[in-house]
């Protein structure tokens, strides 16, 4: 017999979504990078842009009460900064502060709770002209902009996350290019982090003061790295990695400092700091938001700057080419736990993408994403056995969506969307996570 885990009876099981990804309604907002880097040819699959997306602006109580159909009890979503202030800074446009108003109000009434990011990536194109993250001002414009939604939305939202994966803004947008606003230069990539940490210290306390009740954290996108042998070459490599993909953003949030090696390893790249940004960076926070997707498994390899080669193991693959591997979730967490006590740990984004078939009945018997998900709670759940303070779960994602460079080439929701008809259909993975969240249990 299938033996069944059950979970804390508090333990939050929810979906999360991001605001350029599903809103459209681009009328009613203000230009951001993401709208330009879709128009940079060849940049993001077939040009796709994010004008229309799922319209959620549109049908946000139609995808409130298919979420409360759907049994979940949290709701993760983003705001976007150009429709809070178009170009950033200055007047504040009524019409999308209402819009999130609504938003949040309809789900409280669903008994749905609100965990908002302030940001999952588009940054007011007005901001990106004068430097965008890699201008330290910007910093100090993002905690002015939470100032206003705080205002607005703190009577009742509690749970707030300053920002979604600070690697992938700095990392993916500054160095490598690949995502908005497509610069390729390692230290302003540095730079642009630092300046997103340090923004992500000044809204720490203006969320704080909004609410007695309200809680802050952090979303970052966090993956185990395994060495491929037993070596030291390999350990170095792995090591060297994880540097860069985890304890970069890890160390500066809970310990108040870069790690010394890769600091050293960045040498003249290295970003430039102030007096007081570690302390404002390092501020006490009520939880961590992490996003797993799949590990890392590296050897050694002296042609590479970063020493290392990311190896492609034999296995189960997703429609991203990210290799199936619910252990690295275990492990994780109880690596982050040791290493960091960060308080309480809220897995902010898990799923996958596969190729999806709707069926002439409007079914999508998505077997493989079921699995994975099952597979994955278990592994959560293990992480909890083993004393990590884990306390709630959000599916990535609510609905098939813009997968940024991806367009909407690549499905991650448990809910399909017909990308002509904008019609929505819970795939069978969606029904299993019903089933989970009502039974608040999960089969090994
Ligand atoms: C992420 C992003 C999501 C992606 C998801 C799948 O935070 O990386 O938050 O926007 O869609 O991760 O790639």
């Amino acid at each position: 017999m299938a033996k069944v885990l059950r979970f804390s009876d508090d333990f939050l099981w929810g979906t999360a979504t991001a605001s350029f990804q599903i809103e459209g309604g681009i009328d009613e907002r203000g230009w951001c990078i993401w709208d330009d880097f879709c128009r940079w040819p060849g940049k993001v699959f077939q040009g796709d842009t994010g004008d229309v997306a799922d319209d959620h602006y549109g049908r946000y109580r139609e995808d409130v009460a298919l979420m409360a159909d759907l049994g979940m009890q949290a709701y993760r979503f983003s705001i976007s900064w150009p429709r809070v202030l178009k170009s950033g800074v200055g007047e504040v446009n009524e019409t999308g502060l209402v819009f999130y108003d609504r938003l949040v109000d309809e789900l409280l009434e669903k008994g749905i709770t609100p965990y908002v990011t302030l940001y999952h990536w588009d940054l007011p194109w007005e901001l990106h002209r004068v430097g965008g993250w890699a201008a330290r001002d910007v910093a100090y414009r993002f905690a002015d902009y939470v100032q206003v939604v705080a205002n607005q939305l703190g009577d009742r939202v509690t749970n707030w996350i300053t920002h979604n994966e600070p690697w992938v803004v700095a990392f993916l947008g500054y160095w490598f290019g690949v995502h908005a606003p497509g610069w390729q230069d390692g230290g302003l990539a540095l730079q642009a982090a630092h300046h997103v940490l340090l923004s992500h210290g000044l809204a720490t306390p203006i969320l704080r003061a909004s609410n007695p009740e309200a809680r802050v954290g952090i979303t970052l996108n966090l993956s185990p790295v395994y060495p491929a042998s037993d070596s030291e070459a390999d350990r170095i490599a792995a090591r060297r990695q994880d540097g860069f993909a985890n304890r970069w953003f890890l160390d500066p949030v809970y310990k108040g400092s870069y790690p010394q090696d890769m600091w050293e390893l960045a040498g003249p790249i290295a970003p430039r700091i102030m007096d007081g940004d570690m302390e404002i960076i390092s501020r006490p926070l009520d939880f961590l938001g992490i996003n797993y997707y799949t590990r890392s498994l590296v050897q050694a390899n002296d042609q590479d700057p970063m020493g290392a080669t990311n190896l492609h193991p034999e296995g189960e693959y997703t429609a991203m080419d990210w290799e199936v591997y619910p252990q690295g979730l275990t492990d994780l967490l109880v690596r982050v736990e040791q290493d960091y006590h960060p308080g309480d740990i809220y897995i902010t984004e898990n799923g996958c993408a596969y190729e999806d078939t709707l069926t002439p009945e409007g079914r999508v018997h998505d077997v493989k994403r079921t699995a994975y998900l099952q597979s994955h709670f278990a592994a959560a759940h293990d992480a909890i056995s083993q004393g990590v303070p884990l306390k709630g779960y959000f599916v990535w994602s609510l609905m098939d969506n813009f997968e940024w460079a991806y367009g909407y080439s690549r499905r991650f929701g448990i809910v399909y969307v017909d990308f002509d008809t904008l019609q929505r259909y819970p795939k069978d993975s969606a029904l299993f996570c019903k089933q989970v969240a009502q039974s608040n249990s999960v089969e090994a």
